[in-house]
């Protein structure tokens, strides 16, 4: 049956439905299709009118499971735990009722009766209580299984599901309560208020529950909220199960009935778990069970949205009529005298209770039953009662709604279906409060923000500390004055609920694989790569010529390094002047002593040449230190080349001296005379010649420039001097190498030759030195890094000069200096003579 379907989906179960009673009987079922009721279903109260208004209340929290064999007669629904807070709602549709009944306005000429069940908080009971609301004054009087059903009209003053908002299922289907869509972005908007991204799912094992999982999931989806797990209290309660659901997220969203949650708060009580901070759903954010003092170590400090609160003047004074002996039989009140007093007022109902006189005064600590200073749900049963009536009053008046109505619905007045449009168009005031249904049924969303604190006695009070104003613009509709709030574990601050700690600024999120994605690592950025906020998903690339800092937060100007005057560059200095500085005493000395027999036999020309162009080549070290510019560049590599080709050039030309010299010895030579002073100025000008002819066409072709390294090392720009053409640089360096060899080669033949102050092995070693430093320059220029490139080029033309400087003048200074006895020409020769015949 479609209509029971309906029932099943409705939950928490409490509706107020309507039906006729006098004035309107249903047709009869098909003959042959008779069917009977099996068992009779009381109302809890009940009372007769020509419109009698059913009201389905959860009065117990929970029933026994019901036996469901179907093959006997199943025995009478057993309910347990007495609620006084359902038991004042109902008690507030009573009053509803009986002031409509005697209001002069309202259904002036009717009576208005109703009859109130007992769902048990239980979908299938709240089933039979549905059916047996249509069935006459009397379950057993009314044998017709009727088909009426589909058309029943019901308000719901509780069911908040957001699945009753569809129409094709659920066409007759009221609430004045808001829709859970309006509830689950409350509350995704109040998770996303507190930062708390890692959170809990519990819900109830119902239509309810699930909806509202389902929307509040849809709510978060693309949000930074992820749920830490989603679990459902078992409908048959079971404590294992539920100590697994208690788990370690720090917030915990809960959809679920008050009835449900009982045994689960009692075990998650026995596990001693605190801190936890619960976000209730409007089911029970006001649910009076909770507010003992015991409750508060576990439960203080939960948030969550109740419904809107009014003011319903009579009903304080209504409640306290309700009394054990103006209702000797109903068992309602004797329970509710049970729950209060804890006693009984008739020995037939309770023998575990001890007796009482049943005209006990209402205290304080009855305030579960009692404190109406703030009714929210009873306040929705009243103004449903009220739209119902407004309804009826509208529809017997056939007065037409706002909207225009079908002819013949003017003609018949049908009723049922004439109802539901009335309903639909229902519009008055109550308490300055507008009511009235959408196209979906649903009414205006508004919703207080409930916070559960510290009251007199240690008990919890709920403390309303903002609102949710579902009318006003998105984002506009959560006011919250978070200073009131007290969180859960009695603290002031915000409880933090993450997965994962935010990243901070110098890192990135990097997503754990198949875990939510508020659950990630963080990163540091590369380098060269920065994150300047928290929670990064990317690092960001620096810009050209920017590099990050340390810490990675912050892109900074890389560092510009070349070869300046720092230690090292002044170290490079010293030596190339102190280089300069002692060939050019070298000159002087040679200068001063010009005459003397070691000069003259060394060619002092030569020597001059020699060392003058040694001093050039320790101040071209110098060019090498500062930053490099296009001057510079240019006269780096080309004054280089072309000293050292003029100094090897001098010293390739002694050497042929050296050569030549011998060989005039030899009788019938006279190639001293192809070597007198002219001819070696020609061969030192046109070997030099040749450099700088290489040199010119260089600059000319392809200059060395000044160029910014930044491949090398990605943090700092070099400085350095691009040599333009390799081959040229590569012609410059192998032409002194050149020079140099044959100046060996030469020097190496020459070395044994006899009478001449061995000045051919000076200049072998020399060449040997000055060979062997730019062999291993070679390797080290390549591969050393930015600016050590320069210095260790300049480190070579340092100790090549050095080495040309010391060991072609120093034994002669040597002599020149200390022993000047021996600077004679015989002794020269003679030593050679002598040191030629050992
Ligand atoms: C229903 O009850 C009958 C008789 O008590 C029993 O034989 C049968 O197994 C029960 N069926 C179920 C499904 O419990
Ligand atoms: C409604 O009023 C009639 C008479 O005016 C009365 O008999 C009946 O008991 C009243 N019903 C309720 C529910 O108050
Ligand atoms: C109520 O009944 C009285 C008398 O029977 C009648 O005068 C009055 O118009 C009726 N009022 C309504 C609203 O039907
Ligand atoms: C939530 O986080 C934002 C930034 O991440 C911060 O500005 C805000 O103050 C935080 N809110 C609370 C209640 O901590
Ligand atoms: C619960 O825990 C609190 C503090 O953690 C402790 O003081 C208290 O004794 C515990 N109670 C029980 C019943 O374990
Ligand atoms: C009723 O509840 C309100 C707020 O929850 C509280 O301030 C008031 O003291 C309560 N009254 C009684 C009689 O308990
Ligand atoms: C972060 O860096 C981006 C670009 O790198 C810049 O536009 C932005 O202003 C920076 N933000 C802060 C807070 O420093």
């Amino acid at each position: 049956m479609t209509p029971l379907v309906l029932f099943h989906l409705i939950y928490p179960v409490c509706v107020l439905t309507i039906t006729l009673n006098s004035r309107y009987s249903p047709a009869s079922p098909p003959p042959g299709k008779v069917c009977a009721l099996q068992s009779s279903f009381e109302p809890g109260f009940v009372a007769e009118g020509d419109y009698v208004i059913g009201g389905i209340f959860p009065l117990h929290y929970n029933q026994e499971m019901p036996d469901l064999n179907c093959t006997y007669r199943p025995s009478a629904v057993k309910c347990n735990g007495f609620d006084p807070r359902a038991f004042r709602w109902a008690q507030t549709m009573r009053l509803a009722v009986e002031e409509i009944n005697q209001s002069k306005e309202l259904l002036p000429n009717h009576t208005l009766g109703y009859k109130i069940f007992d769902s048990c908080a239980y979908p299938l009971t709240g089933q039979r209580a549905a059916l047996a609301v249509l069935n006459g004054p009397n379950e057993a009087h009314s044998p017709t299984c009727t088909v009426f059903l589909i058309l029943l009209s019901q308000i719901s003053y509780f069911s908040s599901c957001a699945c009753l908002s569809d129409r094709r299922k659920y066409p007759t289907f009221f609430r004045v309560i808001p829709n859970d869509d309006y509830q689950v972005k409350a509350i995704a908007q109040l998770l996303l208020r507190f930062n708390w991204t890692w959170v809990g799912l519990v819900r109830g094992d119902h239509e309810y529950g699930r909806f509202a999982v389902q929307g509040l999931l849809k709510e978060l989806q693309g949000s930074k909220v992820c749920i830490a797990y989603q679990e459902m209290i078992p409908l048959l309660y079971n404590r294992q199960r539920a100590l697994e659901i208690i788990s370690q997220a720090k917030v915990v969203v809960v959809f679920s009935a008050e009835g449900e949650m009982t045994p689960f708060l009692r075990d998650y009580m026995k596990e001693n778990i605190t801190g936890i901070q619960w976000v209730a759903s409007e089911a029970w954010v006001t649910a009076s069970v909770f507010t003992g003092s015991e409750y508060y170590p576990y439960l203080g400090g939960t948030i969550g949205f109740g419904i809107r609160q009014g003011h319903i003047p009579k009903l304080s004074d209504y409640l306290q009529t309700v009394e054990p002996h103006r209702y000797p039989s109903n068992t309602l009140v004797l329970e509710l005298w049970g729950a209060l007093y804890g006693c009984s007022p008739s020995p037939s109902f309770s023998s575990l209770l001890p007796p009482c006189s049943g005209q006990e005064t209402l205290l304080e600590q009855h305030s579960a039953y009692m404190n109406t200073s703030s009714p929210r749900v009873s306040y929705n049963v009243y103004k449903a009662v009220y739209a119902i009536a407004h309804a009826l009053q509208n529809l017997l008046l056939c007065k037409p709604g706002s909207e225009k109505i079908h002819e013949n619905f003017h003609i018949t007045c049908l009723f049922v279906s004439k109802l539901q449009h009335y309903l639909q168009e229902v519009a008055f005031s109550i308490d300055g409060e507008e009511v009235n249904f959408d196209l979906k049924g649903d009414s205006i969303p508004y919703y207080d923000i409930i916070n559960w604190q510290r009251g007199s006695g240690g008990k919890i009070e709920f403390v309303n500390v903002g609102l949710f104003d579902g009318t006003k613009t998105a984002g506009k509709e959560l006011v919250i004055q978070e200073e009131k709030i007290m969180w859960a574990g009695h603290q002031s601050e915000v409880l933090v609920s993450v997965c994962s700690a935010s990243c901070l600024p110098g890192s990135r999120k990097a997503v754990r694989r198949g875990e939510p994605v508020c659950c990630f690592d963080c990163v540091p950025c590369d380098s060269g790569k920065i994150s300047n906020q928290t929670d990064s998903v990317d690092c960001t690339l620096c810009p050209q010529d920017f590099w990050s800092n340390t810490e990675r937060t912050a892109c900074i100007p890389k560092k510009v390094e070349f070869l300046t005057y720092d230690s090292l560059g002044i170290a490079l200095t010293a030596i190339a002047v102190v280089g300069a500085c002692l060939t050019i005493a070298v000159l002087a000395i040679f200068f001063y002593h010009k005459n003397t027999a070691i000069v003259r036999i060394n060619n002092s020309e030569l020597s001059f040449f020699i060392l003058l162009s040694l001093t050039l080549c320790f101040l071209c070290a110098l060019v090498f230190i500062g930053e490099p510019t296009s001057w510079s560049c240019m006269l780096r590599h080309t004054a280089f080349s072309i000293t050292f080709s003029l100094c090897i050039s001098c010293i390739l030309g002694k050497t042929l001296v050296v050569l030549a010299a011998f060989t005039a010895t030899m009788p019938g030579n006279n190639i001293m005379k192809w070597l007198g002073p002219r001819q070696q100025r020609v061969i030192i000008f046109s070997c030099t010649l040749i450099q700088v002819v290489i040199c010119a066409s260089w600059l000319i072709d392809a200059p060395p420039f000044p160029s910014r390294n930044t491949q090398y090392e990605h943090s700092k720009i070099i400085l350095e001097c691009a040599v333009g053409s390799s081959l040229a640089f590569w012609c410059v360096l192998g032409y002194i190498g050149l020079l140099a060899c044959l100046c060996f080669v030469l020097a190496f033949l020459a070395r044994k030759l006899p009478g001449n102050f061995n000045e051919a092995k000076f200049i072998t070693f020399s060449m040997l030195i000055f060979c062997a430093v730019w062999l291993a320059f070679i390797p080290a220029y390549i591969s050393s890094p930015g600016k050590y490139a320069d210095a260790v080029e300049t480190f070579a033309i340092l100790a090549s000069s050095f080495g040309l400087l010391f060991c072609l003048f120093a034994p002669k200074c040597y002599i020149i200096l200390l022993k000047p006895e021996m600077n004679t020409k015989q002794h020269l020769l003679g030593k050679e003579k002598k040191q030629e015949d050992q």
